[in-house]
């Protein structure tokens, strides 16, 4: 199984660290891609850490994530909760995949508490900060990693 594992986040998470920083704290995606980096290296796994705006985008990342992938994380951010096309994605894919949410969705907007993406991921982790992203990496190591 390859090492290498999509780390992929959705709409509005390039803005992390300035946006809405009562709920999602002040760290960058900077900050989570090196925490991430750091807990990959040491489970012997390659990252490809990526954010876009764009579902379509998303979807593009996830078929190439088919092709040479052994897992992926995914903050879906907003479209957890839209995007059916996002789930048809994951579908496809034949590795673990782990949903992360810096926020504890559940306990937010009632529209929030709904995921169609956490229909096809294998674990959830949801209102661990951005904590919950090297977590979610140190677990993809469990799986699938060499150490
Ligand atoms: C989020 C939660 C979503 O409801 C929201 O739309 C986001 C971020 C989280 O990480 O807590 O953009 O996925």
């Amino acid at each position: 199984m390859s090492s290498l594992v999509y780390i992929l986040n959705g709409p509005n998470l390039n803005l992390l660290g300035r946006r809405q920083p009562e709920i999602y704290g002040y760290d960058t995606m900077d900050d989570v891609e090196r925490n991430c980096r750091e807990v990959a290296g040491a489970f012997g796994l390659q990252i490809r850490f990526l954010q876009s705006n764009h579902e379509g985008e998303l979807i593009d990342w996830i078929h190439e994530a088919r092709e040479d992938a052994g897992g992926i994380v995914i903050n879906p951010a907003a479209f957890s909760h839209t995007a059916i096309a996002l789930l048809d994605a994951l579908n496809t894919f034949e590795g673990p995949v782990v949903e992360v949410h810096i926020s504890q969705i559940h306990k937010r907007e009632s529209f929030r508490h709904q995921s169609y993406v956490s229909l096809r991921a294998d674990a959830v982790m949801a209102g661990l900060g951005v904590n919950g992203y090297p977590l979610a990496v140190r677990h993809m190591g469990h799986l699938i990693g060499s150490v």
